[in-house]
Parts: C-alpha cells; sequence; structure tokens
C-alpha cells in the first residue's frame, strides 16, 4: 500500500533562517504519529511545512503520491489535509454551530456526529466562539477540522493551556477518533507520556531534526530517549518545580516539556 503522506529530505524555514533539516517522514493510511521536542525545535515549522506555509528549501511532500511541494495551502487542505494550529482558529464571532456548518465538506464527520464526540459542544451550539471556556474552543478547532473530512489531520499542541481535566477529556476524545475511527493524525503535544498512548508512531525532534523514530509503545517501555531528548526525569521535575515556581503535582505522570526548559535556564540542580 502507498504512503497517504510523505514527506522525502524536506528542508524548510522562515527567510534566510533553515529550521528543519532534510525531515524523511511516512504515514500510511490510518496510522498516527506523536511528534515530540523541545520548544523551538520546529514541530509547529513541521506541520507548518507540511500545509505550505513555510519557505521550501528542499525535499518533497507527497500525499497519495500526489507532489504537494509547490502547491498552495488552500489546495492542501482541499487534497485532504486537515490543520489545527496552535493558536486555535476559530470563528469567534460565529456560534459553535456556524463554526462548523460553514466549513462542513460531504463526508463521515457530519456536524451530528462531532456533537456525538464533543457533547460540551452540542451544548454550547448557540454560543458564540468567543463565549467559549479553552477547553471548548479546543474542541471546536478539533471539530471544524473533522467536519472538513480529512484524510489527515494535523494537531499542534491541542491540550496546551488546558485545565487537567479537559486534557483528559480531549485527549480520550482523540483517542477514540484515532483508534476506534481511524482517522489518519500527527499530533505534536508536550504531554509525551498520555500521547503515546494515543498514536501508533513517534517521532522527537531536536533543533530540526529526527533524533529519535520508533512505535509509542517502545517509548512507554523504555523512555529513555524521552529523558535524553526532552531532558525530563523523575528526579529531575521535582527540582523543576522549584525552579519555576509552579506547582507541576497535575503534571505526574505527563512530561512537562516547556518546565524542562525552564530548569536549563534556572540551574539549581547540583
Ligand atoms: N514565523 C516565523 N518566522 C521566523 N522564525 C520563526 C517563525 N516561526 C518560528 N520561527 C523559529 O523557528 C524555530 C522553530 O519554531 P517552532 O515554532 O517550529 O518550534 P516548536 O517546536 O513548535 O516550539 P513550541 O514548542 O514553542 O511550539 C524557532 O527558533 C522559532 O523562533
Ligand atoms: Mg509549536
Amino acid at each position: 500500500m502507498s504512503d497517504l503522506l510523505s514527506l522525502r529530505q524536506v528542508s524548510a524555514g522562515y527567510g534566510e533562517a533553515i529550521v528543519i533539516s532534510k525531515i524523511d517522514l511516512q504515514l500510511k493510511a490510518g496510522e498516527s504519529l506523536a511528534v515530540l521536542g523541545r520548544n523551538g525545535t520546529g514541530k509547529t515549522t513541521l506541520l507548518s511545512t507540511i500545509m505550505g506555509v513555510t519557505r521550501h528549501r528542499g525535499g518533497t511532500v507527497t500525499l497519495l503520491d500526489r507532489d504537494l511541494t509547490a502547491v498552495r495551502t488552500d489546495i492542501r487542505a482541499l487534497a485532504g489535509i486537515g490543520w489545527v494550529p496552535q493558536e486555535r482558529n476559530i470563528f469567534k464571532s460565529l456560534t459553535v454551530e456556524e463554526n462548523l456548518t460553514a466549513v462542513a465538506r460531504p463526508g463521515a464527520w457530519t456536524v451530528a456526529r462531532t456533537y456525538e464526540m464533543f457533547p460540551r459542544l452540542k451544548d454550547r451550539r448557540a454560543n458564540l466562539g468567543n463565549q467559549l471556556s479553552g477547553g471548548e474552543q479546543q474542541m471546536l478547532a478539533v471539530a471544524r477540522a473533522l467536519v472538513l473530512n480529512p484524510k489527515l489531520m494535523l494537531l499542534d499542541e491541542p491540550t496546551e493551556g488546558l485545565a487537567p481535566i479537559i486534557v483528559d477529556e480531549l485527549l480520550a476524545a482523540l483517542k477514540r477518533i484515532i483508534r476506534e475511527e481511524g482517522m489518519s493524525a500527527i499530533v505534536v503535544e508536550q504531554h509525551a507520556q498520555k500521547i503515546l498512548g494515543v498514536t501508533d508512531r513517534a517521532i522527537i525532534l531536536d533543533r530540526g531534526v529526527i533524533v529519535h523514530a520508533s512505535a509509542s509503545h517502545t517509548l512507554i517501555d523504555d523512555p529513555a530517549p524521552l529523558e535524553q531528548h526532552l531532558g525530563v526525569t523523575g528526579r529531575k521535575k521535582s527540582v523543576i518545580t522549584r525552579a519555576s515556581g509552579v506547582d507541576l503535582t497535575f503534571a505526574t505522570p505527563p512530561l512537562r516539556v516547556r518546565e524542562a526548559n525552564v530548569k536549563s535556564k534556572t540551574p539549581l540542580e547540583s
């Protein structure tokens, strides 16, 4: 079977800067991939490059053998890539229902089905986007991508900044969408341990290159690469907590990469 998505030797960035370098990545239909890495390592740039909004510096991007390398972002979306960007693109002046019906395209994912997946959205269907909580906005952003009936979804830190209980609810929904409904997806995520239970495979990016690639369960069984490349261990976490002055009790077991970076800036560890 041919690949759904294939990146071959892809380099891209902004202006003169090359941010991701010689990325090779293949995803089959129905497969899911977690993209892990510290802040600023190029995770968003990787997704943006798949969508075609970065400066292309080499390599090819294909979707079902169609070369999209030189194709505009809107055409890539029409070709079947649904993008949930880090900044949650929703129409704040439209209701939840209008947000969904404005973009829906024919397919298995109807507005009614996304309401089944996210009952909170059904309850809030008449509310405006700007009246929603952060968690509800994120659910709406995911639902908007779903009703486009994409072949592949790109989700950029869907749980960022959300309360722990909402994180769990959203991850449970993503697990159903990916595992039970078979949606192909690439998920950038800070909660490494939680997302690894959702995706088939995982890569770790460091300074724009792939430094680890394996099945997700391999990283669950042996998290040494997470510790090596994300810089978080159980022992260091208490140091990180003290360094950042933030109560991270909710961050166990998920690995909080952002706090890991705080640690590197505040070397309390002896
Ligand atoms: N629009 C832009 N123009 C110029 N440089 C950018 C732009 N967006 C990102 N960069 C730079 O590219 C590098 C990678 O950024 P990117 O946003 O891809 O990282 P990330 O891994 O998604 O980080 P985070 O975890 O903070 O979301 C960083 O050095 C960043 O400063
Ligand atoms: Mg990012």
